[in-house]
């Protein structure tokens, strides 16, 4: 059931003045291919497109400034870029007047979800309730677009062969992310992982990411790739291998890095292989690194305020990519024969698991940390957690809070909590088994909370030892609560709107959804009309 637009309209309630020059349609993945609406493969040719921070926390979301996109757009027009890459965006900013800016444009975005701040630690790694509520937030805030490309679940997590544990956690964050958009009725954006590439890992990574079940595999998978330099070719530079080993994937796979620098100026030639008939059965292009010059000096342009200069290498990657027009055979109609990688392990270097981290559920969360008897007292510092964790870990079996990614794969049934939630786990555990609640005044009892409903299933699952599966409701894991779909508040704002403004803004978010179903158009008809529902079947 669709939402008719032209009902709306010709009941008054919806100006389709703004609707028009909404230009692209969105592109989705059947298969191993990205696809334009009309049936025809689409292919990315791309540039990343992220300020330097200067190794700073605080980024510069690239999105969230319309006169930076305007001054920027024309640049990118001149490269004939159609896809931007952005790192790092903040949920919080308003990114309606870029979106629409390189909408009207014909570019789209490929955003990762994680930030400096927030992201898969790969020497450390977690799949947690904030990390979970962070990725969802930056979903929530760009789905309405219809020019997003995809999501990237993480960047070069996995380094070598010494945390290929790590991408246990990218996995779990790239099902959980695909089950959160079809939750939350959003369009059904790929969700996908950007690697490094290491000889080592390389192969069995690419094979770990799209084996198994369909719901946990990535929906496409993109190498960070310098290995042509200069004027190199399809043998010397080892593309003739890196196209051999993904022949069988069955998602989209491209460069979501390339442009070594060993040589300069950098001609781009890569790309005239990369979009050849040799590479466009397995590839879907790949994106130049990088638009701004920073001080690694990939840059193509620098930027002074409102003024851009174009640097060496802009003339000759704006040429290459305007050269190449691939004419690829393939139709939509096109049966893939691959049903996917094997899960088995077939290097030592690969030591992941296949059995991955739970889905994090704040609920469970909240129920375990009301429900504990003695927790950290109030004033302990957060940078205290650690050595209270330390004693506290040696004294008794810490498995509930811990998770381990090296197959098989371990994971406590509250290792996904925040760390003060972990402390008050443990410090209750100590007092429960030994006695005692003072850890020399760092903690202090309280009347817990008795666990009753959904609380008393999730602890009785998790069982005595706390690390046995907890099976969550999809609402409940829905970290951020609600449809996505029924907030008005991130939609192009047309007309003047700052996008906050309800009704006007809200008509156009539905029009930049080609099917959204029947709940959030119901939520969202409601919205606008006052609780008449208008719908055309
Ligand atoms: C299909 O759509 C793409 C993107 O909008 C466009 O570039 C291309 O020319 C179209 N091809 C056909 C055959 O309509
Ligand atoms: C994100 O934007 C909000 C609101 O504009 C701001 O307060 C916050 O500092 C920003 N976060 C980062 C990491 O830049
Ligand atoms: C992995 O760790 C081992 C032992 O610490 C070290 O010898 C080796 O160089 C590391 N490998 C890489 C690729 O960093
Ligand atoms: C792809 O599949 C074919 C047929 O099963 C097989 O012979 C070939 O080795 C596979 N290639 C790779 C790189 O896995
Ligand atoms: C993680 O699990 C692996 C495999 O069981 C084990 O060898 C390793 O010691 C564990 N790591 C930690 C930190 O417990
Ligand atoms: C999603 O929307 C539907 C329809 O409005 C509603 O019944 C459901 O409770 C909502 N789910 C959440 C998690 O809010
Ligand atoms: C919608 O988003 C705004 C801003 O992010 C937030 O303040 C508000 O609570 C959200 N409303 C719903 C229903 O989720
Ligand atoms: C919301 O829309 C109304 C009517 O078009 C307009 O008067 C008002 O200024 C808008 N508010 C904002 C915050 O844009």
């Amino acid at each position: 059931m669709k939402l008719s637009l032209l009902s709306l309209a010709a009941a008054g309630l919806v100006s389709l003045g703004n609707l028009v020059q909404a230009s692209v349609p969105p592109v989705h993945v059947d298969g191993r291919y990205f696809w334009n609406k009309n049936g025809t493969r689409f292919f990315i040719k791309g540039i990343a497109y992220q300020p330097d921070s200067n190794g700073d926390e605080k980024y510069v979301d690239p999105l969230a400034d319309k006169s930076t996109c305007e001054r920027d757009v024309k640049y990118l027009k001149e490269l004939s870029v159609n896809t931007i890459r952005v790192y790092s965006v903040n949920s919080s900013s308003n990114h309606d007047d870029c979106m629409k800016i390189f909408d009207d444009n014909g570019i789209y975005v490929l955003s990762d979800l994680s930030s400096p701040d927030v992201s898969i630690n790969g020497k450390d790694p977690s799949w947690s309730v904030d990390l979970f509520k962070h990725y969802t937030d930056v979903v929530d805030s760009l789905a309405p677009y219809n020019n997003v490309l995809g999501f990237i679940a993480g960047n070069e997590v996995v380094q070598n062969v010494n945390n290929t544990d790590a991408a246990a956690f990218v996995k779990a964050a790239v099902r959980d992310v695909k089950q959160y958009i079809v939750n939350s009725g959003h369009r059904q954006i790929p969700v996908g992982y950007s690697t490094n590439d290491e000889q080592e890992t390389r192969v069995p990574m690419s094979h770990y990411f799209d084996c198994g079940d369909k719901a946990d595999i990535v929906d496409f998978y993109g190498i960070n790739i310098y290995e042509w330099c200069g004027d190199s070719s399809i043998h010397s530079s080892g593309y003739d291998e890196r196209t051999k080993e993904f022949q069988n994937y069955t998602v989209p796979v491209f460069f979501s890095e390339f442009g070594c620098i060993q040589v300069r100026p950098r001609k781009f030639t890569e790309v005239k292989a990369l979009f050849s008939d040799e590479m466009t059965d397995v590839w879907s292009g790949g994106v130049a690194y990088e638009y701004f010059q920073a001080a690694n000096k990939y840059g193509v342009v620098s930027v002074s305020g409102d003024s851009v200069s174009t640097l060496t290498d802009f003339p000759h990657l704006s040429s290459m990519y305007a050269s190449v027009q691939p004419s690829p055979t393939q139709s939509s109609s096109m049966s893939l024969t691959s049903s996917g990688q094997s899960c088995a392990a077939t290097q030592k270097a690969w030591k992941a698991a296949t059995d991955l981290p739970p889905t994090p559920s704040e609920d469970v969360c909240e129920c375990m940390d009301k429900t504990r008897q003695c927790v950290v007292a109030d004033g302990v510092d957060s940078s205290d957690y650690g050595d209270l964790f330390s004693y506290v870990c040696t004294k008794i079996d810490c498995d509930a809070i811990s998770a381990n990614g090296t197959a098989p794969g371990k994971y406590g049934s509250f290792s996904y909590c925040d760390s003060k939630q972990k402390l008050n786990y443990v410090l209750d555990a100590y007092y429960q088994q030994k006695g005692g609640c003072d850890f020399k005044g760092s903690a202090s009892s309280v009347s817990a909370a008795s666990a009753t409903g959904a609380c008393k299933s999730y602890l009785s699952a998790a069982g005595s030892s706390g690390t046995k599966p907890i099976s969550v409701t999809p609402d409940a894991n829905a970290v951020s609560k609600g449809n996505g779909t029924d907030n008005m508040s991130s939609t192009y704002g047309g007309g003047g709107s700052n996008g906050k403004n309800g009704t006007t803004s809200g008509h156009q978010k539905s029009a930049a959804s080609t099917s959204i179903n029947t709940n959030a158009l119901v939520a969202l008809v409601s919205m606008v009309v006052g609780g008449v529902a208008v719908l055309c079947i």
